[in-house]
């Protein structure tokens, strides 16, 4: 019985008194209450497990104090204390919610009994209602991730519909360019304007091009070539294409690696890939004038590759959403909203798992973990969950 907070309320100090001291032989910590007001206050002040309610008292009646508890404290449990006359008073109280009455003067044993009884019934409840909300919960994660594998299929048809005429207009526009430049056509009036037009066609095709591949990249069937991937030198050689985008803007990039091996099996250039969008999205969260620190860690059986940076951080509504595809908060032209999208699916054919946190104001870390070995690919989980994986960690860890 340790640890159970008890609250006797009763307004005859004479009856509170010995019995708080049997109790507190039990193990019971005991708080004491002389009517319903003091009740309410102690209650204001600390939670209680089980509160044993006199009926009879001046001023609130026990039935009243009973009602106010299950208003405001609905997990403590309440124990009626009626008179020998008056069952009627303890009948009236289960229906308010207290969970059982015993008739004065009581038998001490069969009071702690039900004390006993109720603590339990409470515990009960209580891990019914955390089954109810881990229940919810992931049927909240299969609706996410149903919407995002459905969302992932209709973009990719949508890439490979347009991926025909997309071919077209490029070799359209590469007609036009060669009519342009022929000899017949050197004194075509406002050729010039003809040859920016064409030049707007082709920077337009280029973006097309980037978006639709990226798309198909998502779902290709993994020709993943897993080989012996030096991370250390990995990071360096990406951070290297970030640098100097990152200087001209203030922006610093840290690495630490220092006692990590750092060597496991997996795909280079996939991984090349996802450090290189999470740190394009580093950079344009900070904007100006920040760190980046890119990080490796060791654990026994994998590795984990931190991006943490000082930027703007990510709003809770927009957590969610920031892997479904062409999700972006940049401006028209600047953000395709695909480099978290292609991420998840790269980390998924590696048998790893990305993690987040993230505070508007203060900045945003992303956690990559990546198995270390071949045989360790496998205990990872349900990779196709990892999305649902993401918006897990989404939800329960700020960022330190
Ligand atoms: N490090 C970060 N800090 C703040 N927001 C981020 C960060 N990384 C991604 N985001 C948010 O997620 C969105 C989607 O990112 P992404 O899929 O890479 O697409 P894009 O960069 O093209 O917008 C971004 O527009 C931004 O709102
Ligand atoms: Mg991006």
């Amino acid at each position: 019985m340790d640890n159970i907070r008890l609250l006797l309320v009763d307004d005859e100090t004479d009856f509170r008194a010995p019995l708080k001291k049997r109790l507190q032989k039990r193990g019971f910590a005991i708080l004491e209450a002389g009517n319903g007001d003091e009740c309410q206050a102690v209650m204001e002040d600390t939670p209680v497990d089980v509160v044993v309610l006199d009926v009879k008292m001046p001023g609130m009646s026990g039935i009243e104090v009973l009602e106010w508890i299950k208003d405001n404290h609905q997990k403590t449990e309440v124990i009626l204390l009626t008179g020998h006359s008056s069952a009627s008073d303890g009948v009236e109280g289960i229906k308010q919610g207290a969970f059982d009455y015993l008739t004065k003067p009581v038998e001490f044993d069969h009071l702690v009994q039900k004390i006993g009884q109720a603590v339990e019934k409470s515990r009960r409840d209580a891990e019914k209602q955390q089954e109810a909300a881990f229940k919810a919960k992931m049927e909240q994660q299969m609706i996410s991730t149903e919407r995002l594998a459905s969302l992932g299929t209709l973009s990719t048809g949508i890439a490979h519909e347009i991926d025909n005429p997309l071919a077209i207009i490029k070799e359209s526009a590469e007609y036009m360019r060669l009519l342009l430049g022929k000899a017949e056509h050197a004194d075509m009036p406002r050729k010039s304007d003809f040859e920016n037009a064409v030049g707007k066609i082709e920077t337009a095709i280029e973006r097309a091009k980037r978006i639709t591949h990226q798309l198909l990249g998502f779902v290709r069937k993994p020709e993943t070539f897993f080989a012996e991937t030096d991370l250390k030198v990995l990071v360096a050689e990406t951070v290297e294409f970030a640098v100097k985008e990152a200087e001209n803007k203030g922006i610093q990039i840290v690495q630490d690696m220092a006692g990590v091996n750092g060597i496991i099996w997996s795909d280079p250039y996939e991984i090349r890939q996802v450090l290189f969008n999470l740190l394009t999205n580093a950079i344009a969260a900070i904007g100006s004038d920040g760190t980046i620190t890119v990080s490796l860690k060791d654990t026994d059986s994998r590795t984990m590759l931190i991006v943490e940076d000082t930027g703007e951080g990510i709003p809770k509504e927009n957590l969610e959403k920031i892997f479904e595809p062409f999700f972006t908060t940049k401006p028209p032209g600047m953000g395709t909203g695909l480099g978290l999208y292609v991420i998840c699916g790269i980390i998924e054919r590696l048998g790893g798992k990305i993690d987040i946190a993230s505070r508007v104001g203060k900045g945003t870390r992303f956690q990559v973990t990546l198995p270390r070995s071949r045989e360790t690919c496998g205990d990872m989980g349900d990779n196709k969950d990892i999305c649902v994986d993401i918006l897990n960690k989404i939800k329960g860890d700020p960022a330190k």
